[in-house]
């Protein structure tokens, strides 16, 4: 271990809470799909930061806005208009759906806040509802409200009693689903792709018979698009596969590319719920965010790299399907554009992170079985073959 990366793990051993299982690397330098550590070792980002760079490390566009703005102003408050805000706003609308945005932090923050108009929507219509329906194995955040949203009971066990409200349903049993969605039901709260339970995608039929109970009992659909928007799986946002609408949306990650940045976003009159005093943020929808936010969503839309992550991502399916067969280790592969997963046959997946960790390839270990790889969506074709030639060869040794 070089000097540098010992002196890191001592203070954080020391100073940092433990609350990440981390791997022996610390990074120092990035730069589009590559990072390089404090000894110098050059590495391929199949990890992205889990969805986060979506341009890559240190996209020149998105680090000369963040320059720019850093040397204009960087915060006054939501008190004042922000310009840049108005303009992400401008943007992310045009490019989903009719509606109007909040800008927040974090992914776990903008599902708080759909969840609070869907509450108050109802309460408006004099029909105060509280039930939110939400899928086993959903990962929605860790503030009280989104961890109790979230479909795993053992991340709830220590810090009970949840939030009331929440119901959880399997993800895609329809008839679960629809049983459950009744005339109390708020919000219908759902990921068009799960992430964080190890990539696995909601049927069509299971997101077309949310919107039909929610359409017949009056409960807003909520799609958590924090991990599967802004390109990811191959189109603008995943929703838009299974040809749903959602009333609201929200986003978080790769919004401006690294910088945190959060938004939901409320269709049609869902967006006039909330009143001045009604929600707010210090940071949210700040300057220097929003300012990333915009050059990155345009450079998206510029360089159409959902097209791209839909095209490399399928040669990697394709690439990792093959996998099944050949190698013993490898059972499944789930995912869509580049938010794929390789299911083990056994609890595997930190040994083979760290096999490829060695071997200068980024993955991650979404679960003990399941390998996730989330590359940035400026990877070619020949980049994202050469990390699975590397992955291939640590799953064979396992
Ligand atoms: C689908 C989904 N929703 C919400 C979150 C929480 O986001 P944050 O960590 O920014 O609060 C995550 C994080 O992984 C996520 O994948």
């Amino acid at each position: 271990m070089d000097e540098r990366l010992e002196l890191i793990e001592q203070k954080d051993d020391r100073y940092v809470m433990k609350t990440y299982k981390r791997l022996p690397v610390a990074f120092v330098k990035g730069e589009g799909v590559r990072l390089w550590d404090t000894d110098g070792r050059e590495y391929l980002d199949l990890v992205s930061g889990l969805g986060v760079a979506i341009l890559g490390h240190c996209h020149p566009r998105v680090t000369g806005a963040i320059n720019r703005q850093a040397g204009e102003l960087l915060h006054t408050t939501n008190l004042y208009y922000i310009e840049p805000q108005a303009e992400l706003a401008e943007l992310l609308v045009e490019n989903s759906f009719k509606g109007k945005c909040f800008f927040a932090n974090s992914g776990a923050e903008a599902n708080e806040g759909a969840i609070k108009i869907a509450r108050k929507h109802h309460r408006l219509l004099g029909d105060p509802r509280t039930k939110v329906v939400c899928v086993e194995g959903s990962f929605h955040g860790r503030t009280l409200a989104a961890m109790s949203a979230t479909g795993q009971p053992s991340r709830w066990g220590p810090f009970e009693p949840v939030v009331p409200g929440f119901v959880h349903v399997p993800l895609n049993d329809t008839g679960a689903l629809e049983k459950e969605i009744d005339e109390d039901t708020a919000a219908v709260m759902l990921e068009p792709i799960q992430g964080e339970s190890g990539i696995r995608p909601a049927g069509d039929d299971f997101m077309k018979a949310a919107r039909d109970a929610c359409d017949a009992t009056g409960a807003l659909l909520i799609v958590d698009e924090v991990q599967s928007g802004l390109g990811r799986t191959g189109d603008m946002f995943a929703y838009e596969h299974s040809g749903v609408r959602p009333d609201i949306m929200t986003l978080a990650k790769g919004l401006a590319n690294g910088i945190p940045a959060a938004c939901f976003i409320a269709a049609g009159s869902f967006g006039d719920v909330f009143a001045p005093g009604d929600h707010g943020s210090t940071f949210g929808g700040g300057f220097l965010a929003c300012a990333a936010s915009v050059e990155t969503i345009k450079v998206l839309l510029e360089e159409d790299l959902k097209a791209s992550a839909e095209r490399v991502g399928k040669v990697l399916f394709e690439r990792l399907e093959a996998m099944v067969d050949r190698v013993p280790a490898v059972k499944e592969v789930r995912g869509r554009g580049l938010m794929l997963a390789i299911q083990l046959d056994g609890d595997k997946a930190r040994e083979a992170v760290l096999g490829c960790l060695e071997r200068g390839v980024l993955a991650n270990d979404v679960t003990p079985s399941a390998v996730r790889i989330l590359p940035p969506l400026i990877i070619d074709e020949e980049e994202a073959l050469g990390g699975l030639e590397v992955l291939e060869g640590v799953l064979s040794g396992l």
